[in-house]
């Protein structure tokens, strides 16, 4: 028979790491409690629409990586590519602008681009996301990226380094773009085709091209900074004077645009220095007319989301505990496995951790088993226990055996 694949891109996560992204969605969870985040769950799928208008029609997400399908209905339906444009989506629509003065939320699931599949680029691939609605000011930035700060040193994350940039406002973008066109007009033959296109449609990201050409190119280009107008300007200097008090260090990359269409002023990357060329772990910004752009009330907003298999790749998981039961019945037999299930049925009601190989096998193969799945202790059963109304008790560690009375055994493992 043929074996099926799974789809190039997206990835299996194996009982030897799933424990790891426990642990981390974990700590994720707790911290963004403590800043006073509350859960989101969001659909997988949504109108195209939701994503074109909002990621923006000439983002390389929106014109080559999305999983998109006609609905039986003739609907087109997106497998969401992030989270943002959902959470906008959610917000608006469940009018949570009335119902708290602000909103702080944050989300976990996976997202889906048809992207060139490599090490740490994955067609589908989990987020770890925050969004919050409704406070302008710029100490909500330098917040939330203190939280990611936070969760970073929480989990021992070494070798992290955090970019920010401001790209203005649509007051003050029109002249920096202005500016680009005319830095690159003379450059264009030399620019590759994807930033051909990009300067008639979207100059900004010609800074973010991945072509190490384009990126020499670009060496000295106009930066976003000169051309910020003074809202812009100072609410930048609040963002880093306010990292500074939160002493969270970080770096001014002037060519920090951000590859997707809806950011207004701070942008932010953590970039992790074994992450290879996807070196981006986690990434946000702001984005003040996302939320009046689908049709909300105009809402500031700010967000980041972590990409979890390469948090995961940087994460040292040798200090998560593996999941091991507490303890493995071993029965020999028949008559044995019949008292050995009625055992584990009780175990499992107290919540007690137990597994038994019901295959079977001699004593010395299933003792061979306990170990390999590091359990505590062990139950033995066989004829000579069974006739006595016994089980044997071993302490894996100490080794120590002794007698139990059948009908003890529960009570003294609940112990
Ligand atoms: P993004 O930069 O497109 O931003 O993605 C955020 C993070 O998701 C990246 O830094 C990376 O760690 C991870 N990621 C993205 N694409 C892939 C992929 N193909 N394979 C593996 N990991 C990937 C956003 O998605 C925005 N929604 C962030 C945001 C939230 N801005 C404001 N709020």
């Amino acid at each position: 028979m043929n074996q099926i694949q799974g789809i190039k891109g997206v990835k299996d996560v194996l009982p030897d790491e799933s424990g790891a992204w426990q642990y981390i969605q974990q700590k994720a969870r707790d911290i963004f409690h403590t800043f006073g985040y509350s859960e989101i769950i969001i659909p997988v799928i949504e109108f195209t629409e939701l994503f074109s208008r909002s990621i923006g029609e000439t983002t390389d997400i929106v014109e080559k990586e999305m999983y998109t399908f006609d609905d039986r209905d003739g609907k087109k339906i997106t497998l969401r590519p992030e989270g943002t444009a959902s959470v906008v989506r959610a917000y608006i629509e469940h009018n949570l602008r009335e119902t708290a003065p602000f909103s702080k939320l944050y989300y976990i699931g996976p997202m889906f681009r048809r992207e060139r599949p490599q090490a740490g680029r994955y067609r589908q691939f989990y987020q770890i996301g925050a969004e919050v609605f409704g406070i302008g000011h710029y100490m909500i930035d330098a917040e939330i990226i203190s939280m990611l700060n936070l969760l970073f040193d929480s989990l021992n994350i070494k070798g992290v380094e955090l970019q920010i940039n401001s790209i203005g406002c649509p007051q003050c973008r029109p002249a920096f773009r202005e500016a680009l066109k005319g830095f690159f007009a003379d450059k264009t033959s030399e620019l590759c085709d994807n930033c051909k296109r990009r300067f008639e449609f979207n100059p900004l990201r010609i800074l973010d091209c991945k072509s190490t050409h384009c990126h020499a190119l670009s060496e000295k280009a106009p930066k976003t900074v000169d051309y910020l107008c003074n809202d812009c300007l100072s609410h930048f200097n609040g963002v880093q004077e306010s990292l500074k008090t939160a002493g969270v260090p970080y770096i001014n990359n002037p060519k920090l645009v951000r590859g997707l269409d809806y950011y207004t002023q701070t942008t932010f990357e953590f970039t992790g220095g074994t992450l290879g060329a996807q070196n981006a772990v986690a990434a946000g910004g702001r984005y003040d007319n996302l939320v009046a752009e689908l049709g909300g009330p105009s809402t500031p907003a700010v967000g980041f989301s972590i990409g979890m298999e390469r948090l995961s790749s940087l994460f040292d998981n040798s200090n998560v505990t593996k999941q091991s039961p507490s303890v493995f019945i071993v029965a020999l037999g028949e008559q044995a496995q019949q008292q050995a299930f009625s055992i584990i049925v009780q175990l499992h009601k107290e919540g007690i951790s137990t597994v038994m190989d019901y295959n079977g096998g001699s004593l010395k193969s299933q003792m061979r088993k306990a170990d390999k799945l590091n359990s505590a202790q062990v139950i033995i059963i066989g004829e000579d226990e069974l006739s006595k109304g016994i089980v044997v008790l071993r302490d894996m560690q100490s080794k120590a055996q002794i007698d139990v009375p059948v009908a003890e055994v529960v009570n003294r493992l609940r112990k």
